[in-house]
């Protein structure tokens, strides 16, 4: 309790048994397991996106206490070795603040030929580092962008930087880092508006739109659940210009649900129009935390900057790691505090998707900046 900047309860210095099994790799005491780790490299970001970031930033994580390339390698190596994670995205703040995040693509990839590694950026700098990126071993990319209005971008990420995201998109596709995935947080009154034509532009380029219900995790506490625009106001705002079928497939507790998207059929026309048949247009995502939770198939574990494992993107408690590899502990060890951190993740965000918010939902201290998505 009571570390520096009001941050979590921070567990993790003493034995106690965990009653985490060992064989059944980060398993956690709902009946899940996390194979998949999400990893942020840096706090700190370039962007003051309204419903993440304060106006003046946030007291930012000093250099030594943030994970070396190579100690962020040796975690990942932990847990591909010893828990069974089979992918890992790597997170910020902005990812690309960090100048060596080619080298820790290329860390990680070299121990680990075979596993997925993606990257969730805000894609500035991202127009001159793509071609590197992918040739340190990056798989894929998730770009946000809530967006194509200069005016709009400048007011919603507090920066005029909309030209160099979409270079970066563009530079992403060229180097091979597919699928290219955009992320768009809509919010009311402000770019809701704009949903169908970012779907439009999305899908002339390839690119697989999502669109993310606003979550309660800004460091402004200004989140309302008025101002959130829900899962079905998304669906209805794109039924304007476009018809979305579910699309098939298992959805295997990926945060976004998939609709295929088809030309809609102009009014007053048959049933059998011509093209009525053909493949979709593509695909659009609806990530829907907060009126369809997902919390029950959660496959994620999450490590800080510092280090510091979250069971959950709204846990109130992180274990640390970092002091304990430093300290030069054996994989083992590491393996074994990571296990016991994650049997006790909570079975779900607590927020109540049925009307008012639920008087047991408390917004975790650390907001998502520093958890990064
Ligand atoms: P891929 O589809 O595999 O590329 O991954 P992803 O959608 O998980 O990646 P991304 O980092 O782009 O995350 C998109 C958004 O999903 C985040 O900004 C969050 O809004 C949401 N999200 C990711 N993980 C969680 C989670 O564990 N819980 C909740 N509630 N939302 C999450
Ligand atoms: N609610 C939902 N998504 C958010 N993101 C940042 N803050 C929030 C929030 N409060 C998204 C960003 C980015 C990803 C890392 O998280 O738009 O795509
Ligand atoms: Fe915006 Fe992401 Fe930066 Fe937050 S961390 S301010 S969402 S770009």
């Amino acid at each position: 309790m009571g570390v520096s900047l009001g941050l979590p309860q921070i567990r993790g210095a003493g034995p106690g048994p965990s009653g985490a099994p060992r064989e059944a790799g980060l398993a956690d005491r709902h009946g899940r397991r996390a194979t998949d780790l999400r990893l942020s490299v840096i706090d700190k970001c370039n962007l003051r996106c309204t419903y993440c970031m304060p106006v003046k930033g946030l007291p930012w994580l000093p250099a030594a206490r943030l994970m070396s390339a190579g100690e962020i390698t040796r975690i990942v190596d932990v847990g591909v070795r010893q828990l069974g994670i089979t992918e890992l995205r790597l997170t910020g703040g902005e990812p690309l603040v960090r100048a060596d995040l080619e080298e820790i693509v290329a860390g990680v990839r070299t121990a680990h030929p075979q596993l997925p590694v993606s990257l969730t950026t805000n894609g500035i700098g991202l127009a001159t580092r793509a071609q590197a990126l992918a040739a340190a071993g990056l798989s894929r990319i998730n770009i946000s962008l809530d967006t194509l209005d200069a005016a709009t971008y400048r007011a919603l990420a507090r920066r005029d930087r909309l030209a160099q995201v979409l270079a970066g998109a563009e530079a992403a596709a060229a180097a091979g880092l597919a699928p290219v995935k955009i992320n768009a947080v809509l919010m009311r009154g402000v770019n809701d508006h704009e949903a169908p034509e970012l779907l439009a532009w999305a899908l002339e380029r390839g690119f697989a739109l999502r669109f993310i219900e606003q979550m309660p995790l800004d460091a402004d506490h200004g989140w309302t659940r008025a101002e959130m625009v829900t899962a079905a106001q998304i669906r209805h705002r794109l039924s304007t210009r476009f018809r979305l079928t579910p699309h098939p497939g298992a959805r295997d507790g990926a945060p976004a649900e998939l609709w295929d998207v088809h030309p809609t059929t102009p009014a007053g026309a048959p049933e059998e129009v011509p093209g009525a048949g053909e493949a979709p247009l593509g695909t659009v995502g609806v990530i829907a935390s907060v009126t369809e939770p997902f919390c029950a198939d959660c496959k994620r574990t999450r490590i800080t900057a510092e280090g510091r494992v979250r069971s959950c993107l709204f846990s109130h408690e992180e274990v640390e790691l970092l002091p304990l590899l430093r300290a030069g502990a054996t994989d083992a060890e590491l393996a074994e505090r990571w296990r016991a951190a994650m049997w006790a993740k909570p079975a779900a965000h607590g927020m109540d998707h049925t009307g008012l918010d639920s008087p047991d939902y408390v917004q975790p201290e650390r907001p998502m900046s520093a958890i990064g998505g």
